[in-house]
């Protein structure tokens, strides 16, 4: 399909502006200097409200349909220092919408990094301290226990999946996909791989869908940094189809093909910061003054570098490392 079509296609399916769009696509002129190839950043960190993140351009759809089904009240969760939580509370209050957030952990002594955030905009916060496993869990079944949770603890509420995970959630990166794809074609980067920290797979799902549709050129990698989930690239593949179908295009994605880097750059756990992710987010911060969060970007950052360096990327193409946010996470950490 092409560029117009698919624009087409999305303009038809309501959403909420929250994304000052098309985000910048930066050249970092000193550290392809060092690298001896051409990277790029996509700056969807800090787009939306309350420091933003890529979960703004799952929202838009999300809460576009929370607000036609008549919704009062948002439900949603997340590990503690969840991103996707923050923006949901802060976009919810701009649409006048009552934001509920589930945490399955004790309430923290102090509340730093994004609780700090969430409670500076009112969000009401349950702490739960069960269930908060490190095996991988079931996404489907997660969750559903949320939701059922959350119908006795809030009563009736929009329920949004862990990390925006949802169809609708993903075509906010099929936006995103037509709208990297036409910055490509203005720079003449259509043969570059595009990099990405994964969590839900909702934005890798979104990305795959898009550039699949518009058989685009570009080389696609995530790299999970939480090994959460079970069966993780069949549920990717399986939200890629529905995606698609939605934007009325069925195509067959199958686990195999899921461009994922499973586990090796997880370090230790979900949410704990790792050696490698460290090393890449200073080496970032001090060849271009950007910076990265340690949970995820850092995390994938670090695998691009080492992927890059070893000549598993190619050899001289462009790479466009996807800056998905999570920015007040650093303050969530010392040294
Ligand atoms: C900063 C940041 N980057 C990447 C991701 C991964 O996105 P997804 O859950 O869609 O895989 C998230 C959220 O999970 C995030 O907060």
């Amino acid at each position: 399909m092409d560029a117009e079509e698919l624009a087409r296609r999305l303009e038809a399916i309501p959403r909420v502006p929250l994304v000052n769009e098309p985000t910048p696509l930066e050249f970092l002129p000193r550290l392809s200097a060092a690298i001896g190839r051409p990277i790029y950043l996509k700056r969807d960190d800090g787009i939306g409200p309350a420091m933003g993140g890529n979960k703004a351009r799952k929202l838009e759809y999300l809460l576009a349909d929370a607000l036609r089904r008549g919704h009062h009240r948002v439900v949603t969760y997340g590990g503690l220092q969840s991103n996707h939580a923050r923006i949901t509370a802060a976009a919810a209050r701009r649409l006048g919408l009552e934001p509920h957030l589930f945490y399955f952990a004790p309430r923290p002594s102090r509340l730093t990094g994004n609780l700090l955030l969430n409670d500076l905009l009112g969000a009401h916060m349950h702490f739960l301290p069960f269930g908060g496993s490190a095996r991988p869990r079931s996404l489907a079944w997660t969750d559903f226990l949320v939701h059922l949770l959350a119908w006795v603890r809030v009563g009736r509420h929009y329920f949004i999946p862990v990390g925006g995970r949802s169809v609708l959630g993903g075509l906010g990166y099929v936006r995103a996909a037509l709208e990297l794809h036409r910055q490509a074609q203005a720079e003449g980067l259509e043969n570059a791989w595009v990099v990405m920290a994964v969590g839900t797979g909702g934005t890798l799902a979104g990305l795959w869908a898009g550039f699949t549709l518009l058989r685009s050129p570009f080389r696609l990698l995530g790299m999970d940094i939480g090994a959460l989930w079970k069966n993780f690239p069949a549920t990717i593949a399986r939200l890629a189809e529905q995606i698609c179908a939605r934007l009325g295009e069925p195509h067959r994605f199958s686990a195999s093909e899921v461009p994922l880097i499973e586990r090796t750059y997880v370090g230790s756990g979900y949410g704990v910061p790792s050696h490698h992710g460290n090393e890449a987010l200073r080496r970032l911060a001090r060849t271009e003054g950007i910076l990265l969060d340690p949970i995820y970007t850092a995390k994938a950052f670090a695998g691009m570098l080492e992927l890059s360096e070893k000549g598993q990327l190619g050899k001289e193409e462009p790479v466009i490392f996807l800056h998905t946010g999570g920015l007040p996470a650093l303050f969530a950490f010392e040294e």
